[in-house]
């Protein structure tokens, strides 16, 4: 029994904020952005968006090229940072917009692999016998929840997106092969949002202090994310008895083009195996990745029977790989 991927879909805001619109904000230049990230616009939530919004439109997407209603669905597993509320889980607020009456929902916390924790989870809930259809989704809305807008060192690298894949257990040798997953929190404050939560609960000196605001160490977790996602990738392939050249296409989570480029250098894939969309969309963390697989299936850059390896690092630290036989 393996989780096959029947659907997949995916929601970016309409709002485009170019690398030109930010020279306006803060005091940095397209130039910079491109040279050092890869990245020429992000799209950027409207006002009355919420996550779950986000998450709902790119769900309905994958459900319909899935063939599958809502009511069809066992669990959703959303993984995000910026959800609607600090609780209950934005999957929650997702399975009353789209109507999926008979699913449980909860949410994934592991910052930008919480799209590769999230699909684990629903992959050990089928593989399990324990439900037939599941929906995973990748949603946030940075630009509203923990982007200092004054801060150039972090604002310019991040979007807004969702994105969604449904899965259902069937027999035969297509669907997730392994996932492998790994954090050490020992570097928690190498990238992450001080407050407000318990350690730092609201107050007036907080909000003056920036705690609510994401605070990054961006050359550490430059050097942690191309070794942790190479590494990793390298452990899933090994599992399942495979090397570089049978890599169909690699989806690394969209961070940073340089990343990117390093990290498909060190796995010896070639730039045609490698699937990269960072230019349009900067790093929409959990979201990266279940947009990029979106586009790279409805693109047709993904057939019946690749192999499709998935890597992702964030927070926490956090880092995971997947292995698909699509
Ligand atoms: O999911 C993981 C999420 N995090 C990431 O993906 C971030 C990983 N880290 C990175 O991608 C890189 O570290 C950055 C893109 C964030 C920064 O690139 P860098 O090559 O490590 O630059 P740097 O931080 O060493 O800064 C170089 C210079 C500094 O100026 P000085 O001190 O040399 O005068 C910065 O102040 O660039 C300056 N700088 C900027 N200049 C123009 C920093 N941000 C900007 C900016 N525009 N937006």
């Amino acid at each position: 029994m393996k989780s096959r991927i029947i659907g997949t879909g995916s929601y970016t805001p309409e709002k485009v904020l170019t690398n030109y619109d930010l020279e306006k904000i803060v005091d940095t230049n397209n130039d910079w952005i491109v040279a050092r990230t890869g990245i020429e616009e992000r799209r950027i939530a409207a006002d009355d968006e919420l996550t779950s919004d986000l998450a709902s439109r790119a769900a309905e997407r994958a459900l319909e090229m899935a063939g599958v209603s809502a009511e069809d669905i066992d669990v959703i597993v959303v993984g995000t940072i910026t959800g609607d509320y600090p609780w209950p889980a934005t999957a929650c607020i997702v399975q009353a917009n789209i109507g999926a009456k008979k699913a449980h929902a909860y949410d994934v916390s592991a910052a930008c692999s919480g799209f590769l924790y999230a699909l684990a989870s629903a992959d050990d809930f089928l593989v399990a016998g324990r439900g037939k259809r599941a929906l995973v989704i990748g949603a946030e809305i940075f630009s509203r929840s923990c982007i200092d807008w004054t801060d150039r060192n972090t604002c310019v690298l991040f979007g807004d997106g969702a994105g969604a894949v449904v899965l259902e257990a069937q027999e035969g040798d297509k669907g997730v092969l392994s996932s492998h997953l790994h954090s050490d929190g020992n570097y928690v404050d190498f990238l992450y949002q001080p407050g407000f939560g318990v350690k730092h609960q609201p107050s007036l000196e907080g909000l003056e202090a920036k705690l609510p605001f994401l605070k990054m160490n961006g050359n550490e977790v430059y050097k942690f994310a191309v070794r942790m996602m190479t590494e990793v990738s390298k452990e899933a392939l090994k599992a399942n008895g495979y090397s570089s050249e049978d890599v169909g296409l690699f989806i690394p989570h969209q961070a940073n083009l340089r990343i990117l480029e390093a990290t498909t250098k060190r796995l010896k894939l070639t730039d045609e195996q490698s699937f990269i969309n960072v230019n349009k969309y900067g790093n929409t963390s959990a979201a990266t990745i279940p947009i990029a697989l979106d586009e790279a299936n409805r693109g047709g850059q993904i057939k019946a029977g690749d192999l499709v390896l998935m890597a992702a690092f964030g927070g926490g630290f956090t880092w995971g790989g997947t292995l698909v036989r699509w």
